[in-house]
């Protein structure tokens, strides 16, 4: 199975080897507890890199809440073991002081992206993604990196530090996999009870009905009350945003105009969950 590699002089050895053997790295940056979303990111970088890492580090800078970061999913040695397959040169895990050594002081921070979305609602985070996907991209000295659509702001903020930092990486994003009723794969389904895992699917459903009612030339006011009824009366709590917005520059839309997202974050029993899917 693929060597785990926890210091990061170790990492660097292996990557100036094989760059000095003209090989291209990839590198595929989780927080563990994989699923075949994760898996997918592991296919594409295997099919577009010589050499391929994994990263496993559940980061704390990017927890605006202590509990969560205590309940995230802690899985290595079935994550190695479902990496197996793959033929990964490295599974990466840094333990938190190599990424965070006392005295650690520095802070990226993304700007205009980060203000809307689950950059309003989780103060901090993307500051914390940012801080350590930088680190990640600087320490593997990848040529690619692969992010989900999943996260589909964070794949726009990461773009967005690569080249406003002239990090030499191409950020590649990789369409969301999905469980068979359309709930999006997720580390933190895990999560949810067995009643609530068959209410999760409506936020899915609402959300391509209320694509499918845009496209059509819908009023967003009438669609959007619709799809939130929609979803709160599936059993979810709080429809915290469902946005229209521009792919790029994530702009709140009125219409569909442009190349668009629409874009949700809901809470199930404590539990919250994020999708986004195109609008035309
Ligand atoms: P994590 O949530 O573990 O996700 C790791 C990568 O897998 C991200 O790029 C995410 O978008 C992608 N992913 C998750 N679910 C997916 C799905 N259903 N389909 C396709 N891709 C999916 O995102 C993070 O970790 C962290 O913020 C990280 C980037 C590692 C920085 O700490």
């Amino acid at each position: 199975s693929a060597p785990i590699v926890r210091g990061l002089s170790e990492l660097r050895a292996m990557v100036s080897g094989w760059k000095q053997s003209g090989e291209t790295v990839g590198v595929v940056p989780t927080m563990g507890a994989l699923h075949q979303g994760h898996l997918s990111l592991v296919r594409a970088a295997k099919d577009g890199c010589d050499r391929v890492i994994v990263t496993i580090f559940i980061n704390p800078k990017q927890f605006n809440n202590p509990a969560d970061y205590d309940n995230y999913p802690r899985t290595e040695e079935e994550d190695a073991r479902k990496l197996a397959p793959f033929g990964v040169d490295a599974v990466y895990v840094p333990d938190g002081p190599t990424m965070y050594p006392d005295g650690f002081a520095t802070n990226v921070s993304v700007g205009g992206l980060t203000d809307v979305l689950c950059g309003a609602h989780r103060p901090g985070h993307f500051d914390g993604v940012a801080t350590v996907v930088s680190k990640l991209f600087l320490q593997t000295q990848a040529d690619r990196a692969y992010f989900g659509e999943k996260d589909f702001q964070q794949l726009q903020v990461v773009t967005r530090l690569a080249a406003d930092l002239d990090i030499p990486i191409k950020v590649v994003g990789c369409p969301t996999i999905r469980e068979e009723d359309g709930l999006a794969m997720s580390s933190r389904n895990l999560l949810l009870s067995d009643r609530a895992r068959v209410w999760a699917p409506a936020l899915n459903t609402a959300m391509e009905e209320m694509a499918e009612g845009l496209l059509a030339g819908g009023d967003m006011a009438t669609l959007r009350a619709k799809a939130v009824a929609q979803i709160e009366r599936a059993g979810f709590t709080e429809v915290e945003y469902l946005d229209l917005r521009a792919c790029d520059t994530l702009e709140l839309l009125e219409t569909p105009s442009r190349p668009a997202r629409l874009l949700a974050a809901a809470w199930l029993a404590g539990v919250r969950l994020i999708d986004n899917i195109a609008v035309g």
